[in-house]
This record gives C-alpha cells, sequence and structure tokens, in this order.
C-alpha cells in the first residue's frame, strides 16, 4: 500500500526522545540537539507533558517555586506517571501516604526536607572512612580476576553498601534491600509486564516493612545511624511524623543506589575512552572532583526531572495546561550550545560547572555531597588499583532502557 503524503502521525515527543528509543540510547545528542533547534520547549502531542530542552529555561522552570513537584496534580492520562501512582496507591493502606520529600509541597517540603536533610547531610559529611571502606572491599573481592564487569560487580557493590549503614540497615540486609530497590524501577517504564509491575510493588513493601520495623527496633534501642537520629529528632520536637519518617528513609535508599551506581559506571567508561582525561587523573588525583562533577553533565545518570504546574501558563512561548508534565531533558540541558562552551568534549578541567543533573531548585537533590564522595572514591580507587584497566569489548556500550535513566547495562574490562 503506498503511503499517504497527507498523513503525518502524531510525534510521540516523550516517547522518541526517551530511553525506550534504541536510537536514543545509541546517539542521544543526535536527536536531541535536532529537537532544540526545533524547539526549546514543545508540547507532546500524545501525552500532557511539555519538554524542554534549554539549558537557561530548563534550571529557571525548575527553580520556579509555583510549580509543584507532586505527580498527583497530572491527570490520568499521563500513562507514565500512572506507574508511579498505581505503586504508590497499592501500598497506601498498609503503609500510609507517600510523604517523601520529592512530591511534598511549599512548606510542607520545606519542614520535612529540612528535618530528614539536617540529619543525613551530618552524616555524609563524616562518611568518607566508611566509604574508603566500602570501595576497599568491593576491589578486595574483585581480586586475582582477569577481568569483570563493573556495573554489576563494582559498581552497584558501593552505594547500598554506604547507604546501609548510614541509614542503619544490617550488612546481611543490603542483597535483599538492593534486589527491591531495583525491582521498583520498573514502575517508570510503560512497556513493563504485569509481573516486573508485581515486582515493583512487592519491592516497595517489602522497603517500607522493612523501615517499619527498623523504626520500631531503634525506638526500642537507638543506635548509630539516621533512623535513630530522626526519632531522636522527633522526641526533641522536630515536627516530622512517623510516617514521614518511613516513606523518607524509603526514599533516600531508592534514590541514592543506581544513581550512584551509574554515575561511577559512566565515569568509568568515559575515562576509559577518554584516555588523556584519565592520564590527567592519574598524574593529578585532585582532577577526580571536576572529573566526576565533569562525567555528570556529560552522562547525566538521571536524564528527566519535571514539575506540574497547579495552572495553565506559558514557557519559552509553550502553553501548558494543570497538570502537564513540565520536563527538563537533563542530558540536552547539559549541553545546550547556548550554554556551554564545546558541550559535546569532555573536558575535566570545565570550571565553571553548573550541571543540571542533581535538578535544580529547592528538590534538588539532597544526597549530591554523598553521590560526589562515592562517585570520587570509587573511580580513583579504581584507577590507582588497576593502571592497566581497559574496555575489554569493542562497540558502543550497553546502555539500559530505563526511561529517565542514563546508565549502562554491563561494561566488561581487563585489568592487566
Ligand atoms: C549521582 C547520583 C545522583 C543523581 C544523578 C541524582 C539526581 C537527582 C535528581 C535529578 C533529583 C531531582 C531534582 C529536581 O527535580 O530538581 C534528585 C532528587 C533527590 N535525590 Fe538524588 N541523585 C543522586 C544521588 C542521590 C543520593 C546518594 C541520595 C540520597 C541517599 C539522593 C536523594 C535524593 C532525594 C531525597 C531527592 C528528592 C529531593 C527533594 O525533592 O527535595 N540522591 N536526585
Amino acid at each position: 500500500m503506498a503511503a499517504n503524503p497527507q498523513f503525518a502521525p502524531p510525534r510521540m515527543l516523550m516517547f522518541t526522545l526517551s530511553e525506550l528509543n534504541p536510537e536514543l540510547r545509541r546517539d542521544p545528542h543526535a536527536l536531541l540537539d535536532a529537537q532544540r533547534a526545533q524547539a526549546i520547549a514543545e508540547r507532546d502531542p500524545t501525552i500532557p507533558a511539555v519538554l524542554i530542552t534549554a539549558y537557561e529555561t530548563g534550571r529557571d522552570m525548575l527553580s520556579d517555586p509555583k510549580l509543584s513537584r507532586n505527580f498527583e496534580h497530572a491527570p490520568p492520562e499521563n500513562f507514565i506517571i500512572n506507574g508511579i501512582r498505581r505503586v504508590n496507591a497499592a501500598v497506601e493502606a498498609e503503609f500510609g501516604k507517600h510523604e517523601t520529600m520529592l512530591v511534598l509541597e511549599d512548606g510542607e517540603h520545606a519542614r520535612v526536607r529540612g528535618i530528614v536533610a539536617k540529619a543525613f547531610l551530618a552524616r555524609a559529611a563524616q562518611a568518607r572512612p566508611l566509604i574508603e571502606r566500602v570501595v576497599d572491599a568491593a576491589l578486595a573481592r574483585l581480586e586475582g580476576r582477569a577481568g569483570f564487569d563493573i556495573v554489576s560487580e563494582y559498581a552497584c557493590r558501593i552505594p547500598i553498601h554506604v547507604l546501609g549503614p548510614i541509614l542503619g540497615c544490617a550488612e546481611g540486609d543490603l542483597d535483599q534491600l538492593r534486589a527491591w530497590t531495583e525491582a521498583g524501577q520498573s514502575a517508570f517504564d510503560p512497556t513493563r509486564t504485569e509481573e516486573a509491575f508485581a515486582n515493583a510493588i512487592a519491592g516497595r513493601r517489602g522497603i517500607l516493612g522493612y523501615f517499619r520495623d527498623l523504626i520500631a527496633a531503634r525506638r526500642a534501642a537507638p543506635g548509630d545511624d539516621l533512623v535513630s537520629d530522626l526519632i531522636a529528632a522527633q522526641g526533641e520536637g522536630a515536627p516530622i511524623s512517623d510516617n514521614e519518617i518511613l516513606h523518607n528513609l524509603f526514599a533516600l535508599l531508592v534514590a541514592g543506589h543506581l544513581t550512584t551506581a551509574d554515575l561511577i559506571g559512566n565515569c568509568v567508561m568515559l575515562l576509559l575512552t577518554h584516555p588523556e582525561a584519565r592520564a590527567r587523573i592519574e598524574a593529578d588525583p585532585a582532577l577526580i572532583a571536576p572529573a566526576v562533577d565533569e562525567a555528570l553533565r556529560y552522562e547525566p545518570p538521571i536524564t528527566q526531572t519535571a514539575r506540574f504546574p497547579t495552572s495553565g501558563g506559558e514557557i519559552a512561548g509553550c502553553p501548558y495546561h494543570k497538570g502537564d508534565a513540565l520536563t527538563v531533558n537533563l542530558m540536552a540541558a547539559n549541553r545546550d550550545p547556548a550554554a556551554w562552551e564545546n558541550p559535546h568534549t569532555f573536558d575535566i578541567t570545565r570550571r565553571p560547572n553548573p550541571h543540571l543533573a542533581f535538578g535544580a531548585g529547592s528538590h534538588m537533590c539532597v544526597g549530591a555531597p554523598l553521590a560526589r564522595l562515592e562517585g570520587q572514591a570509587a573511580v580513583l580507587g579504581l584507577l590507582k588499583r588497576y593502571p592497566k584497566l581497559r574496555r575489554a569489548e569493542e562497540g558502543a556500550p550497553p546502555w539500559r532502557a530505563t526511561p529517565g535513566v542514563r546508565g549502562l547495562a554491563t561494561f566488561e574490562v581487563a585489568v592487566d
């Protein structure tokens, strides 16, 4: 049948420019640069969402206090958001409302984030020796091997083993917590199977049940961990409910695991494919700090973050409606030629480097200082231990097909 030249199917903007599209995974910036050149903000005709690809527009939108991060404002036609809503609804009767700082608004957000971030960042600031121990242990497990997968055998073993002791989870529980956390990612994927979705719900139940028991245990006998800190703060009058403590412990665990593992994997991959940058770090290890931030700019582990307006408006000439997911593509913003000199050059001495990998505004990532410390220690530790580290395979690295995530499925290396 001859194609009808009059017929133009609706452009599925959010899908085409998501990690579900193999073309985007292979070469994201060919598509994202073309999109930005066409429109820095465009409404998707198939989902109530606006895609923003420009740095300044994206940063200002994320920082706009009038916009909410609560996806409950999104209409039911937003089938991407619906996955998360369904998981929340499935556990609400048993575990209460999803009151994480990610979705709380205005004063409620400031109150809860203030209490949780204060306690969490105090622990993160002391975490350097713990991180060094975790990195050493991850390296020790690889001793004697001629090669291994950076993602599953190194990067994924670090953040959970740092977060565990910080939050108060026992070492023996971490493999289970990790499996529950990873099962949750399918909630974001509209192409998931029902089985994967059931696992996401089971994972959420598992984590919330675990923290509910842990809170009860620490209330009876305090320990040296964040759960005990939050219970103590509550006891001293900090205005935070039991339910808010529970759900925010869940948020810290889930937000801090794969994101940071992907940062480590991406940064190793970038340094092995940019030998001159690696040589500079080997000559001057202090360069690992700007190198990790450049890796965050160049390959941000989270590629999208959104706000939900409570009334209609306009952004960069593009009209939006109440509840539209105003979504910044962080990969695109971090390589916007209007904001960055040579945006597609991986330059570890780039200064300043105000990338959007951790978002912006009042919801900006609370774990950024910890993620940076972990990324720096994990990558430097690996380079120091294996001076001959090199990639063991040819071809484009395999990126995972998880929407909103830029993370490698595997990255095989040889060490001699
Ligand atoms: C490289 C690693 C990480 C990346 C790329 C990352 C990225 C992000 C992004 C993009 C946001 C949304 C910000 C916005 O919408 O403006 C966010 C929020 C958040 N992140 Fe991270 N994150 C990382 C590590 C961590 C870690 C280690 C933790 C804690 C253990 C954490 C906890 C959170 C929390 C609780 C929020 C919600 C903050 C709020 O809404 O007030 N993240 N992160």
